[in-house]
């Protein structure tokens, strides 16, 4: 079950997931990503897009963030938001939601974009009958 999270933290990571596109590195795309992610320790890890001129190489912002937490040690997140420029909220991409999948199965998915527009689901519904951790144990 997903853990019930304050309106809130929703904001502050709404608003983390904003500031965190001005660090895009999105000179192919002109599309400034940013996420943030809550791990169940209660900290918010973010992250921004990050293109190469190789493209096939670039990274989302939820993926950075996703990584960024794990390399400090999380291992269950709770909730993600992701901003996009855009004038509707756009959700994960099919990778990034296997990324999710894989620490916060049942995560409440917060969209926001360049207007007050949001959009909230969970990543069972965005990815259901995902291949995950169990699978394999
Ligand atoms: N992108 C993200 O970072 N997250 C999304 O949810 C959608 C797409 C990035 C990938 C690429 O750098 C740029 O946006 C255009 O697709």
């Amino acid at each position: 079950m997903a853990k019930k999270i304050s309106s809130l933290v929703c904001r502050q990571l709404e608003k983390a997931a904003r500031a965190a596109a001005k660090q895009s590195y999105s000179p192919y795309s002109e599309f400034p990503v940013g996420a943030a992610v809550l791990a169940a320790s209660g900290q918010i890890y973010v992250g921004c897009n990050v293109e190469n001129a190789s493209y096939g190489l670039c990274n989302c912002a939820e993926r950075t963030a996703i990584f960024t937490a794990a390399a400090a040690g999380e291992r269950r997140i709770l909730a993600v938001a992701v901003f996009t420029p855009t004038a509707q909220p756009t959700s994960p991409c099919g990778a990034c939601r296997q990324v999710i999948n894989e620490f916060g199965p049942t995560a409440l998915v917060i969209s926001v974009c360049a207007s007050t527009a949001r959009h909230e689901t969970t990543l069972d519904r965005l990815l259901p009958g995902a291949f995950g951790p169990d699978a394999l144990a």
